[in-house]
């Protein structure tokens, strides 16, 4: 049979394939179905507001991988952004029998040449540069490999990947380190954002292992899209304990247990 590949930007009538992408094993799960209804409303504002904010490729005709980005000027959690500059949240292809057969990269050709030609989210404004969100989960093969691939480059500040395009890079102040807020003692806060699916049931998990540490401390769990103010004022960090920020991933389950153990004294 020929294989054939198609990408189509993001609109309202194929949203529910972008989400399939990434969600095909977890559609029965009820809290990865919020974190699916929470995207979805993401990406209607997105949508409205810009235009398609993502590609999805299909491969005879089932939808495999995609490409989400936005205008760092839209993204409301950050305390500074810049002007013509697209973020490019996360690129995935979980499908393995399409992998390998050059469509992550296909996916990310076709925002570099929407980029060049002014077509992108951005309207028709020069697109400066790229920039790539590219942290590693340990699936397939690595965001920052393959973006490193494809010509990306570490920003001087060297926690993401950019690619010029009519522009040159451009730093953005530093945000500094969260200092401890009175209002924040003998709690736990949780952020998470809504443009992953994966964000709210994250958050889900995390509260799930401070329960086992802290049965009693009063746990918040904010969209830092929703109220970004809340987030900013705490510098971006993902956790706070008892007034102190967290630094262990979720995943490394004892490690992170016991940051909390010593968070709460
Ligand atoms: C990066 C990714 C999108 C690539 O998808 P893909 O469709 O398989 O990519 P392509 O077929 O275009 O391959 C691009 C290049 O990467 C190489 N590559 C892809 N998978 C590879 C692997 N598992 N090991 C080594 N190289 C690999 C290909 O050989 C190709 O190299 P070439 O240009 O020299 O030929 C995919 O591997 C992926 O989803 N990785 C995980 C990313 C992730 O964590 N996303 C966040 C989710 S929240």
């Amino acid at each position: 049979m020929q294989q054939k590949v198609r990408i189509e930007n993001l609109s309202n009538s194929n949203i529910e394939d972008l989400i399939y992408v990434c969600s095909s094993k977890r559609l029965d799960d009820p809290i990865h179905q919020q974190g699916i209804k929470l995207k979805k409303q993401w990406l209607c504002t997105m949508l409205e507001k810009y235009g398609p904010c993502a590609k999805i490729a299909f491969f005879n005709e089932k939808p495999v991988a995609q490409i989400l980005y936005y205008p760092e000027e839209a993204d409301i959690t950050k305390p500074y952004t810049r002007k013509n500059v697209l973020i490019i949240s996360c690129i995935y292809n979980p499908t393995i029998e399409a992998q390998k057969k050059g469509i992550g990269t296909k996916l990310l050709h076709s925002l570099i040449q929407d980029a060049k030609h002014r077509k992108t989210c951005l309207g028709n404004k020069p697109c400066n540069f790229l920039v790539a969100r590219a942290f590693n989960t340990g699936e397939f093969f690595p965001m920052p490999e393959f973006y490193k691939k494809n010509g990306f480059i570490p920003t001087p500040e060297g926690d993401m990947l950019y690619l010029p395009i009519e522009g040159n890079y451009e730093s953005l102040p530093s945000i500094g380190s969260y200092e401890p807020l009175p209002e924040d003692k003998n709690k736990a806060i949780i952020f998470y954002g809504s443009s992953c699916q994966f964000g709210y049931p994250f958050a889900k998990k995390i509260e799930k292992l401070i329960k086992e540490v802290a049965p009693h401390i009063k746990i918040e769990i904010i969209n830092e899209w929703e109220k970004p103010q809340e987030s900013i004022k705490r510098k971006k960090s993902w956790l706070i304990v008892n007034a102190k920020p967290i630094h262990t991933f979720f995943m490394q389950t004892e490690k992170f247990k016991e940051e909390i153990r010593q968070a709460i004294g």
